[in-house]
């Protein structure tokens, strides 16, 4: 899979997932838009990928505030004149069992999971339609597919991005633009980190491959659904798993 001339955001990009996402489209000759709270998060990501003889450029915007995402769009064409991808993977967790749930813990939640990646996906969409040319993944999860006690929020705005993904889809089609998402299983990051080790054992016991997956776990499949490889491939969600849910 070859990027060269591609132009990628990827939201969330200042660790885990959407910093391997970051590294691994770069590594294979995009531009990489880096899109974080503090740009100062992005900006020994940028530097790096630079260093390599990348290009890369970071940029500051809350997913879920519709003026800083537009105003992230409108550096991005000003500095590279096109959006090729787009990789919603900013997201967040606020858990809590549902009887003590917080009313500002079930918004904030849904603002940045799943009203994020509307706002990101409306702002390119006129573009990638402009381009007749887009490639949009978004990182849905495992738990929205299975349910988690203790995550009604996190797993409502996860399931809800199965259907944005096919909507979206549908609408974009016509002009070669294509939406998918990645659910990935347990993944290693530290957003996962906090967990009890006896939680850790359960769940490893869920997982047949018998392992934790890994960041680029989830970029290569990421990648893959971003290629020109991949234009016949849309509305489609890919499990990064270990076969944990089937
Ligand atoms: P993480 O917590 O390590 O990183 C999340 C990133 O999103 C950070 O860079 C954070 O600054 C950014 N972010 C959060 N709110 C934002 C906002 N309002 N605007 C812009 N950026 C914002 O999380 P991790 O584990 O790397 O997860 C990445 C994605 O993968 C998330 O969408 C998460 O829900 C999903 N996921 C993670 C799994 C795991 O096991 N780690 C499993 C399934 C899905």
């Amino acid at each position: 899979m070859q990027f060269n001339d591609r132009v990628a955001i990827v939201t969330g990009a200042s660790r885990g997932i959407g910093r391997s996402i970051a590294e691994y489209l770069a590594a294979r000759g995009a531009a990489v838009v880096a899109v974080s709270r503090n740009s100062a998060d992005t900006a020994a990501l940028v530097q790096q990928i630079e260093a390599d003889g990348g290009k890369a450029m970071s940029v500051q915007a809350d997913v879920a505030v519709a003026a800083d995402v537009d105003a992230m769009i409108a550096a991005v064409q000003e500095r590279f004149g096109r959006v090729d991808i787009l990789v919603n993977n900013a997201g967040i967790t606020r858990d809590n069992l549902l009887a003590r749930m917080k009313e500002d813990d079930w918004d904030t939640v849904l603002d940045v999971n799943l009203k994020g990646a509307f706002l990101c996906t409306r702002a390119v969409a006129r573009i990638m339609s402009k381009q007749r040319y887009g490639r949009i993944v978004n990182i849905s999860s495992v738990v929205g597919q299975m349910g988690n006690a203790g995550q009604a929020n996190y797993c409502a705005s996860k399931s809800a991005l199965g259907g944005l993904t096919r909507s979206n889809a549908r609408e974009l089609a016509r002009r070669n633009v294509t939406v998918n998402a990645v659910a990935p299983g347990f993944i290693e990051t530290d957003m996962t980190a906090g967990l009890a080790e006896k939680v850790r054992n359960e769940m490893l016991g869920q997982i047949p491959l018998g392992r934790f997956g890994t960041v680029d776990d989830v970029a290569a499949a990421v990648a893959f659904l971003a290629s020109e490889q991949a234009g016949y491939i849309t509305g489609h969600e890919l499990s990064v798993n270990g076969g944990m849910y089937m």
